[in-house]
């Protein structure tokens, strides 16, 4: 199976094409074009993303990226003869009234190219930024119209947990290594046979969950953040600190460096503490926004913030984060007997949380299989969400037309 897929939820534009071998349970996941445009620099100078400029940097690129991953697929092959359907030309028309740039760009290019060797295409309905979600949807919408093509619609959180089961044919997981720029082009995967039940935590910019799947597309929240999700903490910390934004992997260098050289003669008295909130409450729940306020109110106290206090308040900060996360991870895993562990979303890639998590399960869980994706696929991509269109259950299929974006669409 062919798959086609579109991200554009929040400040990444990504697109794949994927090919798919097997069953299920034993597949090879091959990627024939990947690729991925970063608003990261255009977002850094406001400190955070905006969904409106989110959307129009999307409409920008996506043809492009288009054009890119067709080409890196072999699959873009122009026509000479260009046969005119004015039904759909209007249809199409309609579909990209509201999409600025992306409108020409588009219609200009599908009218000159041959239908691709595709067999679905998927993508991204939420949750997510809503103007995001929709250029990517409309994008969909128009290349399934253009070439007949169905569109599978796929959540976002899903394919952050799912991603987890892709292991690189050569390699074992990669544990820290920094592996975060490797383009996973022309890579290829093995599906990771998972046991059920499995427990996810996912941990992103707008999502902090504990998920149970107990079979292929059965979800479950069984505890999640009552405010602010980590990522968005580790973002909202970075901006006090004065750090450049996405804020985890700045305050994670920072708290490396303070790992590394911290100073023995420091008394307990001196060191900065912060918060774990909600570690002793009974549920599997969490909340990110008491560190986040503790962490201003103690620079309000300390206004003098050097290079060395801002350390030290990354490390400080990271601790807490991972110290709550392991503790609930924990007593999830001790509620559900679960015997598979996956950790997806953004924050995954974090070095210090993913090694917190090693040596939980080294220590207490031996026997729970853990999954964790491979750096480069822990922020937001589209192999995420071709693959969960490949596990999702292909009765769930449809015609693009009906598909709309939904900010907050829930897993289960
Ligand atoms: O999954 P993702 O790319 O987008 C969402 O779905 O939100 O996650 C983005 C989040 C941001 O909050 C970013 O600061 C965080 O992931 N992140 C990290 C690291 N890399 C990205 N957080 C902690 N440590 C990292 N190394
Ligand atoms: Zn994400």
């Amino acid at each position: 199976m062919r798959v086609l897929a579109i991200e554009t939820s929040c400040d990444e534009t990504a697109i794949t094409i994927l090919n798919i071998k097997g069953r299920k349970n034993a597949s090879t996941v091959s990627v024939l074009g990947n690729a991925l445009h970063s608003q990261v620099k255009l977002h850094q100078q406001y400190g955070g993303v905006f969904p409106m400029m989110a959307k129009r940097e999307h409409a920008r690129v996506l043809t492009s990226l288009l054009k890119e991953v067709l080409g890196e697929a072999k699959e873009l092959r122009y026509s000479q003869l260009t046969t005119h359907n004015l039904q759909k030309e209007k249809k199409i028309q309609k579909i990209l009234e509201r999409e600025g740039e992306l409108s020409d760009q588009l219609i200009k290019l599908i009218s000159k190219i041959k239908k691709p060797k595709i067999d679905c295409i998927a993508v991204t309905n939420g949750p997510g930024l809503e103007p995001a979600l929709w250029v990517g949807i409309n994008f969909a919408k128009v290349l399934s119209l253009a070439w007949d093509i169905f569109v599978i619609p796929i959540n976002h959180m899903e394919g952050h947990l799912l991603v987890a089961l892709l292991q690189a044919h050569d390699t074992n997981i990669r544990m820290g290594t920094n592996d975060t720029n490797k383009n996973p082009s022309k890579e290829i995967y093995k599906l990771q046979k998972p046991r059920f039940p499995l427990l996810a935590l996912l941990i992103s910019g707008g999502h902090t969950e504990l998920v149970l799947m107990k079979n292929w597309n059965k979800y479950k929240v069984i505890g999640e953040t009552r405010d602010d999700a980590v990522g968005e903490a580790f973002d909202k910390v970075a901006r006090m600190l004065g750090l450049p934004y996405p804020g985890g992997p700045s305050i994670s260098a920072l708290a490396e460096i303070a790992r590394t050289n911290a100073d023995l003669t420091q008394t307990n008295a001196d060191k900065i503490k912060l918060p774990r909130p909600m570690l002793q409450s009974k549920d599997l729940n969490f909340s990110f926004a008491g560190l986040k306020t503790a962490v201003l109110y103690a620079l309000k106290k300390n206004p003098k913030i050097t290079n060395q206090t801002k350390k030290e308040f990354a490390k400080e900060f990271e601790d807490a984060a991972a110290e709550v996360l392991v503790t609930k991870t924990k007593k999830a895993l001790l509620k559900t007997g679960a015997r598979t562990l996956v950790i997806g979303g953004g924050v995954s890639a974090n070095k210090y949380i993913r090694a917190s998590f090693v040596e939980l399960l080294k220590r207490e869980f031996p026997k729970v299989k853990f999954l964790i994706p491979e750096q480069s696929l822990t922020t937001d991509n589209a192999v995420m969400i071709g693959l969960a269109a490949f596990l999702k259950n292909s009765k769930k299929t449809r015609r693009g037309s009906a598909i709309r974006a939904d900010g907050n669409l829930r897993l289960g």
